[in-house]
């Protein structure tokens, strides 16, 4: 909680103010059930729910004063269920509750707080997860666009996209939302 606080005070000097907190630090330690540990567990659970919760709980004292924020967290697909991801899984759907509890709580405030559930992105994470499927990269890239509605992998604009509409004035009468940037992927 100390270093969220540090880090958030360190913005609000540096920059004068603060007015949008993306919570997007993000692991992945995947096994299945019986063979996945505890400690990776508690990692997962670590990095994507109480990072946020401290990083929220530190950002908002200056929302409320200045009436004014907009929060915008990383959830996933994988919320939906995904072999190998239990602990994954069950953060990314913590995430999602998180933050429609947000939208409930601050809203009063002048505050929107949403989601984005990501499909498959071609990032660093996912290039680790072929690394760890032993496949080459371009060919796991390639596997996942054969399976999407819109025959391509992700890219990281386009959830900047996404994150940028979600944390504009646009959207403010958006809140406590998860919006899908999937191509579809779950559609059916
Ligand atoms: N890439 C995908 O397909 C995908 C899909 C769904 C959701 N997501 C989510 O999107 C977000 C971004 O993922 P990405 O694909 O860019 O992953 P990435 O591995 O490329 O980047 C994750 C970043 O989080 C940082 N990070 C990890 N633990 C941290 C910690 N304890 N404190 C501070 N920073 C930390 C890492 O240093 C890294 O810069 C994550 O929350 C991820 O779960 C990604």
């Amino acid at each position: 909680m100390a270093a969220a606080e540090a880090a958030i005070r360190a913005v609000v000097d540096g920059l004068g103010g603060i007015h949008i907190l993306v919570n997007n630090a993000g692991i992945t330690r995947d096994n299945l059930l019986f063979k996945m540990t505890e400690q990776d567990w508690d990692l997962v659970m670590g990095v994507h729910l109480k990072g946020p919760f401290n990083m929220t709980k530190a950002a908002q004292k200056h929302f409320v004063e200045q009436k004014y924020g907009k929060i915008l967290n990383l959830s996933s697909v994988s919320a939906l269920g995904n072999r190998g991801q239990a602990n994954y899984s069950a953060a990314k759907m913590g995430v999602r509750g998180f933050t429609r509890t947000l939208g409930i709580e601050l809203g009063p405030f002048g505050i929107n707080a949403n989601a984005i559930a990501p499909g498959f992105i071609a990032t660093e994470m996912t290039d680790a997860t072929a690394a760890r499927l032993k496949m080459d990269v371009e060919e796991f890239r390639k596997l996942n666009a054969d399976h999407n509605p819109v025959r391509r992998v992700g890219f990281p604009e386009d959830i900047a996209a996404a994150a940028a509409f979600l944390c504009s004035d646009e959207a403010s009468y958006i809140t406590g939302q998860t919006l899908y940037v999937d191509g579809g992927a779950k559609l059916g």
